[in-house]
């Protein structure tokens, strides 16, 4: 059965992925290369979308892989939860203000929230 931390960044790297491919589309329709606009669509489409379905993915397949249960279904929810605010607050601070305060808070957010999944990993493979 598949965990809520899995299906939680399946179901968001697909919307990510939605709200990133139209964001290319509109990127050629408008002219735009480059600037915060490119930088949006980079980062929906490489965290929103890739990496979401890469956290999703492999809290369901690692412990499988390993042999062992995960180390913590707490903390990958923990990670689901900061990993959204982190990549939904830098995509709204670039929007709403641009490069700032804000959105360096929500990157060390988003950065942060990767360290639950290293831990998570790492204890889950020493089977602890
Ligand atoms: C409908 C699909 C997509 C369209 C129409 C699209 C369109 C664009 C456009 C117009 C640019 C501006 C760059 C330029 O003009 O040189 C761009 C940049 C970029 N796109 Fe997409 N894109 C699409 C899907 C994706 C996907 C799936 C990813 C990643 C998984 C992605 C990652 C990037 C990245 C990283 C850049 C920045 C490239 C750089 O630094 O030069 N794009 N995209
Ligand atoms: C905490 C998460 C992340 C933060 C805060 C972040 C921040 C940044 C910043 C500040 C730039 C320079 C863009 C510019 O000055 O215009 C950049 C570029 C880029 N990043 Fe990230 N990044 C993150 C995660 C990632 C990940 C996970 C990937 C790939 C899977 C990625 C791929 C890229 C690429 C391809 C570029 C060049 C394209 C562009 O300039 O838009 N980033 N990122």
């Amino acid at each position: 059965l598949i965990s809520r931390a899995s299906l939680g960044f399946v179901v968001s790297s697909v919307l990510y992925m939605v709200i990133g491919l139209f964001l290319g589309a509109y990127m050629f329709s408008a002219g735009i290369a480059g600037g915060n606009v490119m930088w949006m669509h980079a980062h929906l489409n490489l965290v929103g979308f890739v990496a979401m379905m890469i956290f999703g993915v492999a809290y369901h397949a690692l412990p499988r892989f390993i042999g062992a249960p995960l180390h913590s279904d707490l903390l990958a929810e923990a990670h689901f939860v900061l990993a959204n605010i982190g990549l939904l607050g830098m995509v709204g601070a670039m929007l709403a203000t641009g490069r700032g305060t804000a959105l360096t808070a929500f990157a060390f957010l988003e950065a942060f929230s990767g360290l639950l999944f290293a831990y998570n990993v790492v204890m889950t493979a020493m089977n602890r």
